[in-house]
């Protein structure tokens, strides 16, 4: 009883959808800290390799089954071949993860909409423990948090409507056009300099094994790759769409976000004087700290930074919730609405958890991290990468090479100069280059047990794939 597919109304709508997927809290929140935490210009020049060669690959791998199987990431993988079922179903566990702790930093971006009005900028200096007093309060970012969600469940239990597109078209130029406002203040800070060098030269003494799996994690993540999200966005594309040109631009258009927030950041870090490896509270810290030196326009601009921010993280969140969601409706025949208040209320308890894991529940752990931690790095660490190394492992030994190129040329029609590059990428090079980083990165006690933890869950999974 297959319904008749739906298709995007336009290139522009699916690419800005696909984008708003890819753009969110990975480029703007994540990705400055992570290169600050991993030595900075050396991080980012590994980053942009696992891009170039992985991710763009992967992307324009994803899309190509999603579309030739005009399925979601569980069905597409059953109808080609049923013992990869469980790939799709581990995309399914991965978006449900990472919306473990995504929407507490949605909430965060949420509360300083509010917060750039009353007082959040009246005192630079307070910013930094302003943010710590706020993360680690025991009620306030729980109902942030319980709002962004509450607005992701809206919205998805209506269907992807026209709101969301809309309100992204609008609000992702916005973001864009203020982060490079910002970009330009930072730069033009006395002791900014030291900061462009930080981004840009890079130091590779302090390169190691974890910060390669950090890259490559940061660029699943980013992209929105390897858990089956881009298959299902792929499986909503007409069949004349240029695949190759699409995972282009969506994956240009993510990385010069991050490369941009990256400009934002740490000229004004350094001009500020602060340290490089602030974590996870960077964005909420350095650019309010930029507007405060603003004055009166200050407030506006950075509520509009959060508005765009916060957005950004919607059309996002909204994408993984329904992956989640597409998941109970396609194969256990679950209505839309059941679907998405049952996820939605387990994702409420589980960002609970993952909150009050940042200040009053600190001491306890799962696996010795907190549960933001566990949903974090179980998820970028280690599901997505190997959920892309299925994906190649599937596409490059278990699909027809001419159907893929039939597919990738729609029938001939446009040309893809770099196919056999890309094939020989997808079933060599990919496979062995994420097995060799996820091997050597996995650092520390906490991260070794949840590598283990997470591949017997997979190993789980994989025995189990017919039945699922
Ligand atoms: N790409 C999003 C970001 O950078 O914030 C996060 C994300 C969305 C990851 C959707 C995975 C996904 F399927």
């Amino acid at each position: 009883m297959e319904n008749k597919r739906e298709n995007w109304g336009s290139r522009i709508g699916f690419i800005m959808a696909a984008a708003g997927s890819a753009v969110g809290l990975g480029n703007i929140w994540r990705f400055p800290y992570l290169a600050g935490e991993n030595g900075g210009g050396a991080f980012i020049v590994i980053y942009l390799m696992f891009v170039v060669f992985i991710g763009f690959s992967i992307m324009l791998a994803e899309f190509t089954v999603g579309r030739k199987t005009g399925l979601a990431a569980v069905g597409a993988y059953k109808k080609i071949n049923r013992s990869f079922t469980f790939a799709g179903v581990l995309g399914v566990l991965s978006a449900f993860f990472i919306m473990g702790f995504y929407p507490v930093v949605g909430g965060w971006a949420t509360a300083y909409i509010l917060k750039s009005f009353t007082g959040l900028l009246s005192d630079p200096a307070a910013i930094g423990d302003m943010f710590g007093a706020f993360i680690g309060n025991p009620v306030e970012p729980l109902i942030w948090m319980a709002i962004f969600l509450a607005i992701n469940i809206v919205i998805v239990a209506k269907g992807i409507s026209g709101g969301i597109e809309k309100a992204g078209k609008i609000l992702m130029p916005t973001l864009f056009v203020l982060l490079i406002l910002i970009a330009i203040r930072s730069v033009t800070l006395p002791g900014a300099g030291a900061g462009l060098d930080f981004l840009f030269k890079p130091d590779w003494s302090v390169v190691n094994g974890g910060t390669f799996l950090a890259a490559l994690g940061q660029a699943f993540f980013s992209l929105s790759l390897g858990m089956g999200c881009m298959i299902t966005y792929g499986s909503y594309l007409s069949k004349s769409e240029n695949l190759p040109s699409s995972a282009l631009t969506v994956s240009l258009m993510d990385t010069s976000v991050a490369l941009l927030a990256g400009v934002a950041i740490f000229p004004a870090l350094f001009a500020f004087g602060m340290e490089p490896a602030a974590g996870p509270g960077l964005v909420f810290v350095v650019v309010p700290q930029i507007f405060a030196q603003m004055g009166g326009l200050g407030p506006i601009f950075s509520a509009i930074f959060f508005i765009a921010l916060m957005v950004a993280a919607l059309t996002s969140s909204v994408s993984l919730l329904e992956v989640v969601v597409a998941y109970l409706m396609d194969e256990r025949g679950w209505a839309r609405k059941k679907s998405v208040y049952l996820s939605g209320a387990i994702m409420v308890v589980t960002g609970i958890l993952s909150s009050l894991s940042l200040g009053v529940m600190s001491g306890f752990t799962l696996f010795g991290v907190g549960a933001f931690d566990f949903f974090d790095i179980l998820t970028d660490k280690i599901f997505l990468a190997i959920g892309g190394l299925i994906l190649a492992v599937f596409v490059g030994w278990f699909m027809d090479k001419n159907e893929l190129k039939e597919e990738m040329t729609n029938g001939g029609a446009i040309k893809f100069g770099l196919f056999e590059f890309w094939y020989a990428l997808v079933k060599f090079v990919i496979p062995i280059a994420i097995a060799i980083v996820a091997f050597f990165g996995i650092t520390g006690i906490a991260q070794t047990s949840l590598m283990l933890f997470g591949l017997a869950v997979i190993a789980v999974l994989a025995i189990f794939s017919k039945k699922l």
